[in-house]
């Protein structure tokens, strides 16, 4: 029996890998969350009801939330923290606090035998500012020089508190000689990702009719990545011995397009054909972003295999449902 733990797992990425997790019987899971964002709706019912999953409500910035759910696990997965455009420009305190609390408490735990091996969710804005000020190669491999933008910019809440979860684990996991691995996620997608989401948002306003379809960032470009891809890399990452210490891009290169060619893509979905008006960025001032791959192809034979018509067409079926049964 393996005992694994993951934090934030009412939430996208949580839920997906812990219902991926969930499918082998030997796994036995315990899911984290204080469902300040994650979401208790009938996916995550479901998911309970494995006779192998145990979910715990705590908050992760309270130290006595990590003792009262025990040691030893064998894997853990840290994956819970504040994100999201809107609580970046708004509580950009809540998001520095709750992801550096959250963090510190799990490796003061962790450290004293909590779990051997930890992995550490991070973010492909931990390039946003270098990209922005200095020439970065695009698609960006792991191992560039990271910077961040004036501190009283709220967005640098977010890409801060990654960089500093990452120092925090780099460095707590080496001192204590366990092994860790990282993943900077980039723009993952896919069935129950929230409505905070460029996707879901097209979507919803091409579904409900407004013309023009107002699209913002329309000449960015961003690689997307389907989150049965990145729940496979995550996996990988953790089982494999190579990574430990490691740190890898997670996304798709291959599926990098601007927003309003996303755009377009998702009118092929909706009956309404409304004209598509390009408006400039409300708060994102980086052009281009996508991830270099190649160590994690390399190190965790990592293939990201959906294209994104085909995680579009599946995105976009589970929103279509929601947003029908919502009416
Ligand atoms: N989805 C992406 O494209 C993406 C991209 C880059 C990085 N990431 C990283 O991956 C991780 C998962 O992202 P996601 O998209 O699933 O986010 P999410 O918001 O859907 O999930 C995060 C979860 O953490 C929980 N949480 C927040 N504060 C908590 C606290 N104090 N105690 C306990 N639980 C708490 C939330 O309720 C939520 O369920 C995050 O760390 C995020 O920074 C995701």
């Amino acid at each position: 029996m393996k005992r694994i733990l993951i934090t934030g797992a009412a939430g996208f990425v949580g839920y997906h890998l812990a219902s991926r997790l969930s499918v082998d019987a030997t796994n036995q899971l315990t899911l984290v969350d204080n469902f300040v964002r994650g979401r208790e709706d009938t996916d995550f019912a479901t998911l309970l009801q494995h006779s192998n999953v145990t979910a715990v409500r705590a908050d992760l910035t309270q130290p006595s939330a990590f003792e009262e759910l025990g040691d030893g696990f064998d894997e853990v997965y840290h994956l819970a923290a504040i994100i999201g455009v809107s609580n970046v420009m708004e509580r950009p305190y809540d998001v520095v606090r709750v992801n550096g609390l959250s963090v510190l408490h799990l490796l003061d735990w962790f450290r004293k035998g909590g779990g051997r091996k930890l992995l550490f969710s991070s973010t492909s804005e931990a390039y946003a500012w270098t990209q922005h000020f200095y020439p970065l190669p695009i698609p960006t491999p792991e191992d560039v020089p990271i910077a961040l933008t004036e501190v009283r910019n709220p967005r640098s809440s977010y890409a801060g508190s990654k960089i500093f979860g990452e120092l925090a684990v780099t460095h707590a996991c080496i001192s204590a000689g366990k092994p860790f691995v990282i993943l900077r996620y980039h723009n993952v997608y896919g069935p129950r990702m929230g409505f905070e989401h460029v996707i879901p948002q097209l979507f919803e306003r091409a579904l409900t009719g407004q013309n023009p379809l107002v699209v913002y960032s329309a000449n960015h470009r961003r690689a997307f990545c389907y989150i049965a891809d990145a729940v496979d890399a995550t996996i990988a990452a953790m089982q494999t011995e190579a990574a430990d210490g490691e740190t890898f891009n997670v996304g798709n290169e291959n599926a990098e397009v601007t927003i309003g060619e996303l755009a377009k893509m998702i009118l092929t979905h909706v009956e309404t054909q409304p004209e598509v008006e390009a408006q400039p960025a409300a708060h994102d001032p980086i052009i281009r972003r996508s991830p270099d791959i190649s160590k994690a192809r390399r190190v965790l034979g990592f293939m990201p295999a959906t294209t994104l018509e085909e995680g579009l067409a599946k995105t976009i079926a589970w929103y279509r449902t929601r947003l029908l049964q919502a009416v």
